[in-house]
């Protein structure tokens, strides 16, 4: 699987590294409150186990499956609920996780939807962030990379389902996208 990888954008120590800064912010932002942490499926695993060990506070966790991308390089435009959370959050603090948000479309989506069913505030924690591809505006709380306009893989970030579980962030080489 490395040998698929032409280059490293972001090592293990670099995202460990940003995992402890992320998690010190959520830390100091909910200090005596407890949020409720919804993990968006399935890109944001890696991500989210790292960064929530990382703060010293008390929250809940959930998760929500949405699929945009079909597997393939481009987001699809239509945002699909697969998998929703099982925990009410009417009234509730809600710190979204993200692997990462390129046309912003997805965020925008799980933003009104979780203040549709009552979240009393929504914050958005995101591991890598894609400004260069922005379609609808969304922003993020905290971020752990302003990445440039490519497609990127690892740490929970997949081509075709595949790669999510290199443990650092990286660009396929060029020949991987033409032979699969
Ligand atoms: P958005 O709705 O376009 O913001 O896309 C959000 C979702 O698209 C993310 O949660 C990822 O699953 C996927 N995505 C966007 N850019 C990339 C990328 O560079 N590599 C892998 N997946 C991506």
């Amino acid at each position: 699987m490395n040998n698929d990888i032409l280059k490293t954008l972001y090592s293990e120590q670099d995202i460990a590294d940003a995992c402890q800064r992320l998690g010190a912010e959520i830390q100091a932002e909910y200090k005596d409150r407890v949020p409720v942490a919804i993990g968006v499926l399935r890109g944001a695993v890696f991500f989210m186990a790292d960064v929530l060990r990382n703060a010293d506070t008390y929250m809940e966790t959930d998760f929500i499956d949405v699929s945009s991308y079909h597997g393939g390089l481009a987001s699809s435009g239509t945002i699909d609920l697969v998998t929703d959370i099982s925990t009410d959050i009417s009234g509730r603090e809600v710190l979204l996780i993200e692997d990462i948000v390129d046309t912003g479309r997805t965020l925008k989506y799980l933003i009104d939807l979780l203040k549709q069913r009552g979240a009393s505030d929504v914050k958005v924690c995101t591991l890598l962030d894609k400004p260069s591809g922005r379609v609808v505006e969304a922003t993020s709380d905290f971020v752990g990379f302003v990445v440039p306009n490519e497609f990127v893989v690892g740490y929970g970030l997949d081509y075709k389902e595949q790669y999510r579980n290199l443990p650092y962030v990286g660009v396929l080489k060029p020949e991987i996208y033409s032979t699969n």
